[in-house]
């Protein structure tokens, strides 16, 4: 049972042809212009390649932040086999500033699958295609539908919202992985098929990105726009006079604070040290001012002792920054070398030019910027 019906009182269920076909018709000219998009409903489909990359970096951050870095990737890395010969460090580079690192591993572990198991060439199958690594339900739906013009469905956030009020369904807020997010994995199916049946070159590739771009654009959580919704005659929360109230809103969890402290070292040349995230850790393999977390000034000196470096007094500079449920202030103090301090491939002195071409996590870019701002 999907539909509130005694919420949507005598309201009935419109039907999924006639939703798909006034998003078709929203759809062009109302679509955002993106550049993995082909907008020429003759024209030939987008690059699974494009889709895909798109998709991952799509992932938790807004469109406008993406496009710069998709034109970049695209440039750096044209297609499947480039990718998959690139260095881990480069990759990690073109993606810096985006966050979420494991997206770009993925990518590169799937694209080195792709290269062994496909000849470089994108899979065709969603089984395939949700095989590969990084991608689940959602990124597999989007690619089959927007690059293969399949009748795959997509749930995030956004479909969640626009399909909630469309039916005016009781359903909490939830993340598209969650099981109470089902019966919308339903309908969306239920809607994607009804566009793949109307004479459409690319009804199902449309009909998903115009969902997104409603979802986005019109049918935003906090000011729903819908004297410009093409569906507002059929919009369930609409007739009841109360969109805000789908979906339903979970509160979120309070932050947790943490206090880290990282050590601000230079050599006799300028150089400054740094060290590099170990395996295992988020964001591993990124560069950063040596840094200990969750500690006390006393309990960091006596920490980096052990290693040879003299943690000092008197606070340079500290950055805040949040986490998933972390609210995390680094506090940033001079530092000195005590004695042997051993250098290896993971601690080391770098010059403000080395610095500038190695993946630093974002707190410790601003760090550096801080005290380069200082020193200068
Ligand atoms: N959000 C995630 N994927 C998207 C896409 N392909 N178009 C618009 N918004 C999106």
């Amino acid at each position: 049972m999907i539909i509130n019906s005694t919420q949507t009182g005598n309201f009935s269920k419109p039907a999924p042809e006639i939703i798909a076909e006034k998003l078709l018709t929203w759809f062009n000219p109302a679509a955002r212009p993106m550049p993995w998009r082909t907008l020429d409903p003759e024209g030939p489909l987008p690059s699974a390649y494009g889709i895909w990359i798109s998709e991952i970096m799509l992932q938790q951050t807004q469109v406008a932040t993406v496009i710069p870095y998709w034109k970049r990737w695209m440039k750096t890395l044209p297609d499947i086999s480039t990718l998959a010969r690139a260095r881990e460090e480069e990759v990690i580079k073109l993606w810096e500033g985006l966050g979420y690192y494991n997206r770009a591993r993925n990518i590169l572990k799937a694209a080195r699958f792709i290269c062994t198991h496909y000849k470089g060439i994108f899979p065709k199958h969603p089984e395939e295609i949700i095989a590969l690594a990084g991608i689940g339900r959602y990124t597999a739906g989007a690619i089959c539908s927007i690059a293969y013009n399949l009748p795959c469905p997509i749930v995030d956030g956004n479909v969640i919202r626009l399909l909630c009020r469309l039916y005016a369904l009781s359903i909490p807020a939830a993340t598209a992985s969650s099981k109470t997010s089902e019966p919308i994995w339903q309908l969306s199916a239920e809607l994607v098929q009804s566009a793949d049946k109307i004479h459409h070159p690319m009804g199902c590739s449309f009909f998903n990105q115009a969902m997104m771009d409603m979802g986005a654009t019109l049918c935003t959580p906090q000011s729903p726009d819908c004297n410009h919704c093409p569906l507002t005659k059929l919009c369930s929360a609409f007739q009841q006079g109360n969109p805000l109230d789908y979906p339903l809103r979970k509160s979120a969890p309070p932050l947790i604070r943490r206090e880290d402290i990282a050590l601000y070292c230079r050599d006799s040349k300028g150089r400054v040290l740094i060290s590099r995230r170990p395996p295992g850790v988020r964001n591993h393999g990124f560069w950063q001012l040596p840094m200990l977390e969750e500690i006390k000034w006393e309990a960091a000196y006596h920490q980096f002792a052990k290693i040879n470096l003299i943690l000092g007094k008197g606070l340079l500079c500290k950055v805040s920054h949040n986490i998933t449920r972390y609210q995390i202030t680094v506090f940033l103090y001079p530092g000195q070398v005590d004695g042997k301090l051993s250098l290896d491939e993971n601690l080391r002195f770098v010059s403000e030019e080395e610095l500038k071409a190695l993946p630093v996590t974002h707190s410790h870019r601003k760090l550096l910027k801080k005290m380069e701002e200082k020193l200068f």
